[in-house]
């Protein structure tokens, strides 16, 4: 099937990576069908909102008055179309397994609507051999044979939330399929949106290239924090180290101190392939010993905090943490360290607020706690805030001249000074005298 000849694309899961992609699709002219079951994301869309921080109101209302697409939890829509793009969650289960239930519910739904000729691409985050092993014979038990009746591939999601330097359509998008028919017909359909698809060999290999991708981000953010818990130590500021070491132009990728990391795919991911390994006998190391060093990063900043403060116990200390997304720019608090760092904080007892552009409410075991609002009017009363997440638009002045202690775990106040006493995750800097009585203040 070439471009023209696909007429309607239907995308299942309206999340940060399915909604993108159908207003791609809708933007390139073809007709789309957004599948969700989630009826709060499907109203938003059908008055003409976005429910996603970087996808404007007008963008989906663009769509929709072009009638080129469509959103519905109507599952017999699946007929219609001509490409059905799977990009339902694929999380961890209490045990730290795989949690398939997504995606064995939404493969349901397309075995129950497949015709022939239809191009089935899946595009959630898996581990190898998902596609060959679990979609596949779920959709066989249609009748219709993969690669012969219908074409399937598997395609994994490069989208960077957050990241404005690269819109979707300029990321090189990976495809691969069942077999040699089923990959040109899973590029015909990326062609048409993407300006680069690298092709490889199988579904599996494709699964394990994503894998790759967030496992190698996962262990070295892992890697230079442990580095930076070093340099502490050592009394080396870790930040210029890595500007430094950054300036040799190969052999070395630059990454950086954080607390922790967050988000649906990269502390989720190498877990993925852990599970997966250990089914074929083979040890994960790398993955074992990052994940203890990433789990334990709100422990250890929390204790420099109570070392900076002189104290044993936080009980009633007022700290904020500022950022509860899990990276910049976003609005996203899937696996946020923040939040973890937030209910370690009210176990120690300490009084805690957050601040976050962004985020504008969050539940904590049932209780809401809404974002503390900064006023040039008011003086903002903490003993202690913690910079979690380097978002553009902080008030970070004002809060190091308003706080009297800081815990900077970005190096979001490189070059700035203020009263406070500035702590970095990495080398402490900007001790400042006139705040030697922090100690006590906090009592
Ligand atoms: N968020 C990212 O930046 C990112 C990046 C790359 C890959 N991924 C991967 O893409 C996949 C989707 O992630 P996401 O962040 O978009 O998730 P999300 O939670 O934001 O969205 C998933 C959507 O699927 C819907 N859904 C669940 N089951 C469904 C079903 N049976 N039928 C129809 N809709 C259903 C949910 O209601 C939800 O709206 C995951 O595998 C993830 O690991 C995500």
């Amino acid at each position: 099937m070439v471009g023209k000849e696909m007429k309607k694309i239907a995308v299942i899961g309206l999340g940060y990576v399915g909604l993108p992609l159908a207003l791609a699709f809708s933007k390139q002219g073809f007709e789309t069908i957004g599948i969700d079951l989630d009826d709060k994301k499907l109203q938003v869309l059908k008055e003409g909102r976005s429910y996603i921080k970087e996808i404007s109101d007008e963008r989906v209302k663009a769509a929709i008055s072009g009638k080129r697409f469509s959103s519905t939890k109507d599952m017999r829509r699946l007929k219609e179309a001509d490409v059905i793009i799977i990009c339902v969650p694929t999380p961890l289960t209490a045990d730290d397994e795989p949690d398939m239930t997504y995606l064995i519910q939404a493969g349901a739904s397309v075995r129950d609507h497949l015709r022939h000729n239809q191009i089935v691409v899946l595009e959630s985050s898996t581990y190898p051999g998902t596609t060959r092993e679990v979609l596949k014979p779920m959709l066989e038990q249609s009748g219709l044979i993969a690669g012969t009746d219908f074409y399937l591939g598997y395609s994994p999601e490069r989208v960077d939330p957050g990241n404005r330097s690269y819109p979707l359509e300029v990321i090189p998008k990976v495809i691969s399929g069942i077999t040699e028919k089923c990959i040109n017909a899973v590029e015909d359909v990326y062609r048409t949106v993407f300006q680069t698809v690298v092709r490889i060999s199988s579904t599996d290999a494709a699964e394990m290239t994503k894998l790759l991708e967030n496992t190698y981000r996962f262990v070295n953010i892992s890697f230079i924090n442990e580095i930076a818990q070093l340099c502490t130590n050592m009394g080396i500021d870790v930040w210029e180290v890595i500007e430094v070491a950054r300036s040799k132009p190969f052999g070395f990728s630059a990454f950086f101190p954080s607390p922790g990391v967050g988000g649906h795919c990269i502390p989720v991911d190498p877990v993925y392939l852990q599970w997966r390994s250990k089914q074929f006998g083979a040890t994960s190391s790398f993955i074992a010993i990052s994940r203890e060093i990433n789990n334990k990063m709100p422990v250890y900043i929390i204790e420099r905090i109570k070392e900076a403060l002189s104290r044993e116990s936080l009980s009633c200390v007022k700290i904020l943490v500022v950022g509860v997304a899990f990276k910049a720019n976003i609005d996203d608090i899937r696996e946020s360290s923040s939040i973890e760092m937030i209910k370690l904080l009210q176990r120690e007892g300490a009084l805690v607020s957050y601040h976050d552009p962004y985020v504008h409410e969050i539940t904590l075991q049932g209780e809401k706690l809404a974002s503390y609002r900064f006023n040039e009017h008011e003086r903002c009363a903490y003993d202690c805030a913690i910079i979690a997440v380097n978002h553009d638009d902080l008030p970070l002045q004002q809060i190091i001249d308003q706080v009297p202690l800081v815990y900077d775990t970005r190096n979001a106040l490189k070059r700035m000074s203020g009263k406070a006493k500035i702590i970095r995750l990495g080398g402490e800097i900007g001790v400042s005298d006139e705040r030697s009585d922090i100690a006590d203040s906090t009592r």
